[in-house]
């Protein structure tokens, strides 16, 4: 692996197929087209966070698009908008694609609400109280994850480049070597943070399981004071059928045209049609043993 200063555009040919290109930055994986000499290194480097942004965190699939919608709305008092969801709660990580036509994060107003993959130790932090800023992680059962994820760059493919199989892509995932890296190092990363005052850990099955308490947890977190029935709407308004007939919204908006909706199936346990009792074991031993010890727990009952 590269290290933090190479930067290197590395392209990864294991094998017949290849998860287009990388660049390397603080470590992380990053898709070139985001990363490779476009001056996101020295965006990230020199990023100055405000005591009230946000940044919302997950491994790719995870549930960050749903999180933006929700966390948009705690601040709008439930309103709902058509505005695509990165115009509202920007993408940091494409902060420097040239094709973006997302606004300047750096200029924009207070409170910015940014989202992005990156993984904890590479976000920007601030060191004094008036630049110490809020972080909410959401993580997801992987096996949800690799397949989501697996059929969402296929989509991507014009712009990342993956169009291999799922075995292969699945692989890849278990290695840690799709983009963002490594989803148990993701996840642990974040988790030894669980307990700092300026992050809230989430899982997208909680949020699937009880919306409104995640909610109120949320705006509290945040410190939004809303009422309980404005924070019931915002539960009904971001359940998935709500969402995805504001469909427009979740649309990845480039100059060159348009990319895949970002709500798909939206379940929990999906990952069941599409594992072979090999690939479950490899999960098992690969990826769940990781979390053993750490009192985070995810399984494949779920
Ligand atoms: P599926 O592909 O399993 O449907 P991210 O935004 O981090 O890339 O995560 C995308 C995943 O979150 C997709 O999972 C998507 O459908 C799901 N998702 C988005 N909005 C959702 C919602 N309101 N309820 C449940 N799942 C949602």
């Amino acid at each position: 692996m590269a290290s933090d200063e190479s930067e290197t555009l590395v392209q990864e040919i294991d094998g017949e197929y290849q998860h287009g290109k990388a660049a390397f930055v603080k470590g992380v994986r990053m898709p070139h087209v985001f990363a490779y000499q476009t001056g996101f290194k020295d965006f990230l480097e020199n990023f100055e966070t405000r005591q009230d942004d946000v940044f919302i965190i997950g491994f790719p699939r995870s549930g960050t698009t749903w999180l933006q919608e929700i966390t948009w709305q705690i601040f709008n008092d439930g309103a709902i908008s058509k505005e695509p969801i990165g115009h509202r709660v920007q993408f940091f990580d494409e902060a420097k694609f040239p094709h973006t036509t997302q606004p300047d994060i750096t200029t924009r107003p207070s409170p910015r609400l940014m989202k992005t993959h990156l993984p904890f130790h590479a976000v920007p932090k601030g060191t004094s109280d008036a630049s110490r800023c809020k972080y909410i992680y959401v993580a997801r059962t992987p096996h949800d994850v690799v397949v989501s994820y697996y059929l969402f760059d296929l989509k991507m493919a014009p712009l990342t480049g993956y169009s291999g199989p799922f075995e292969y892509f699945a692989d890849m995932f278990i290695k840690g070597t799709t983009y963002w890296g490594s989803w148990t190092e993701h996840v642990l990363d974040s988790w030894k943070h669980k307990d700092d005052a300026n992050v809230l850990f989430l899982t997208y099955e909680d949020l699937k399981e009880n919306l409104p308490s995640q909610i109120r947890l949320i705006a509290k977190f945040v410190g939004k004071s809303l009422t309980e029935e404005t924070m019931e709407r915002i539960a009904k308004q971001c359940t998935f059928n709500e969402m995805k007939k504001n469909a427009s919204a979740y649309w990845m908006m480039t100059r060159d045209g348009e990319l895949p909706n970002y709500l798909r199936r939206g379940q929990i346990g999906g990952w069941k049609d599409s594992f072979t009792p090999e690939l479950t074991a490899r999960f098992e031993s690969e990826v769940l043993s990781k979390l053993e010890g750490t009192g985070l727990q995810f399984g494949s009952g779920q």
